[in-house]
C-alpha cells in the first residue's frame, strides 16, 4: 500500500504523484502489502464477510453451508476431529465446523475479524480456539486431521511465502491428514489486462467521496494477475493498493503439491465437490499428507 497526502501543492495538481501512482506496477516491488490493515477497510471487509448474499471476501453463506457439509462427509470427519482453518476471518467456517462437533482452531491476523469471531463464539457458547497470528509463523507437528485455506488465499502469496506455508501445513497435518484449499484458474478473469475508473460518494475503499482508478496487469510468465486500485479522495489523499492473484492449472497444482510431499486425492471445480471442468474459474483441491 502506498499513501500520499500531497496531491495539491501550492494550488497545483501534483501530476508526477498521480502518474507514479498509476504506472504499470512492478510485480516484485508490490508483494506482501496487507491492504486490510487500514481500520476503515478492515471494517468494510468484515461487513463483506458477514453479508450472507455476497461473494466478496468470503463465499455467500449458502455456499459456505454446502462446503462445510460436503467436506465433513468427504473427509469423513467425526466428532472431536481436529481441524485448523487458516485465514479464518470472522469464523464463518469455524462456527459451522464446531456445530458439527469438531475440535476447531481458527487462525487469522486481522485483529478486527478475530475479535468478532471470539465474541461470536462466546455469545453462542461454541468452544473454538481462535488465534491472532500470521499463519506463516505457525509451528505445529502432526496435530490436525484436516487443514483448510479457503477463498483462493494461496494465490495471494508470493512463491516463497506459499512454499513456506505448504511446508508448515504438511508438518502440521497428522499422517493421512488432508489439506483442503481452492485456487483460481486463468478463466476467472474475462479480461486479463484492463483499465477502468469510477466515482463513489463513499464505499469499500474510503469513507470520503473518491475516484477509483483500476487496472489489472497479467504477468503471464509468472501466472499472476495483479489488480491495482488507486484511490483519490476528497482530501487530496492518493492511496494505491496492489492485490495479486496467482492462477493455476490442474497440472501446476499436481506438481506443486507433489514437490511438498502431498498426494492430491481430488480436484473439483469448487469446494462443494462439483466435478472438475476444463474451463472452471476455480479449483477445489484435497491433498493428503
Ligand atoms: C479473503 S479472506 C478469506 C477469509 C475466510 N477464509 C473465508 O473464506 O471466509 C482472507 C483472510 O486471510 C487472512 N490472512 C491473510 N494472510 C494471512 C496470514 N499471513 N496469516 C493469517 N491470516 C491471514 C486475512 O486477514 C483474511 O481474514
Amino acid at each position: 500500500m502506498q499513501k500520499n497526502k500531497n496531491l495539491i501543492i501550492n494550488g497545483n495538481m501534483n501530476m508526477e504523484l498521480l502518474l507514479n501512482s498509476v504506472k504499470k506496477p512492478d510485480l516484485y516491488s508490490t508483494l506482501e502489502e496487507p491492504f486490510w490493515d487500514d481500520p476503515y477497510i478492515a471494517q468494510q471487509m468484515l461487513e463483506a464477510h458477514l453479508n450472507p448474499d455476497w461473494d466478496a471476501a468470503s463465499y455467500n453463506h449458502k455456499t459456505i453451508d454446502q462446503i462445510v457439509e460436503w467436506q465433513i462427509k468427504y473427509l469423513n470427519l467425526k466428532k472431536g476431529a481436529k481441524i485448523l482453518d487458516l485465514g479464518c476471518g470472522p469464523g464463518l467456517y469455524c462456527t459451522r465446523f464446531s456445530r458439527y462437533g469438531l475440535d476447531v482452531t481458527g487462525m487469522d491476523y486481522s485483529g478486527n475479524s478475530i475479535s468478532y469471531a471470539k465474541k461470536y463464539a462466546e455469545t453462542n457458547d461454541l468452544n473454538i480456539q481462535y488465534i491472532y497470528q500470521d499463519y506463516l509463523t505457525m509451528d505445529y507437528s502432526d496435530k490436525f486431521d484436516a487443514i483448510f485455506l479457503i477463498y483462493c488465499d494461496l494465490g495471494a502469496l508470493s512463491d516463497s511465502r506459499r512454499d513456506l506455508l505448504l511446508q508448515k501445513i504438511h508438518k502440521a497435518l497428522k499422517p493421512g491428514g488432508v489439506f483442503v484449499f481452492d485456487a483460481f484458474t486463468r478463466f476467472n478473469w474475462e479480461q486479463q489486462s484492463m483499465r477502468n475508473w469510477y466515482m463513489s460518494e463513499s464505499g469499500f475503499w474510503s469513507p470520503y467521496p473518491h475516484l477509483v482508478l483500476e487496472q489489472t496487469v497479467d504477468f503471464e510468465a509468472e501466472n499472476v494477475l495483479l489488480r491495482q486500485y488507486t484511490i483519490i479522495d476528497s482530501r487530496g489523499e492518493v492511496t494505491t493498493y496492489n492485490l495479486r492473484d496467482h492462477y493455476y492449472t490442474k497440472q501446476n497444482i499436481l506438481l506443486l503439491m507433489k514437490r511438498y510431499g502431498y498426494h492430491v486425492q481430488d480436484v473439483w471445480s469448487d469446494l462443494t465437490g462439483k466435478d472438475y471442468e476444463e474451463n472452471t474459474k476455480c479449483m477445489g483441491i484435497a491433498a493428503k499428507k
